[in-house]
């Protein structure tokens, strides 16, 4: 499933709104994968500097070198692993 990108207003920004959405979505594909098998959730990131907050925050993995591609299976979800912690 394809995460699609998040922006916050720049008034609202460092208050853990975007950590929270995309946790809140996570949520869902949770949801959704009980319905249907969904293996994992992808995110294409704006550019390199959104790599820490994925990684960093949420633990999205990289997928090949270069990529701006990122990923998070289910499963990991679903053992109650971050990012649902
Ligand atoms: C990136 C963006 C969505 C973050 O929104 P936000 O609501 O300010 O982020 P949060 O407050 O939820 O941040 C949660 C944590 O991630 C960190 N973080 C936020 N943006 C980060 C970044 N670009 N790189 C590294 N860490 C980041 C915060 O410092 C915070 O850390 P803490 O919990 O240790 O204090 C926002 O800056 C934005 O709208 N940017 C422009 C659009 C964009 O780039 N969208 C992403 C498309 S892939």
């Amino acid at each position: 499933m394809l995460l699609g990108q998040l922006g916050v207003d720049q008034a609202s920004k460092g208050q853990g709104l975007a950590k929270a959405l995309v946790r809140h979505a996570l949520d869902q594909v949770l949801l959704v994968s009980k319905l249907a098998g969904v293996a994992v959730v992808v995110v294409d990131l704006l550019d390199e500097s959104l790599r820490p907050f994925y990684e960093g925050q949420l633990d999205f993995k990289p997928t090949k070198s270069g990529s701006l591609r990122l990923y998070v299976e289910v499963a990991a979800l679903a053992d109650g692993k971050k990012p649902l912690e």
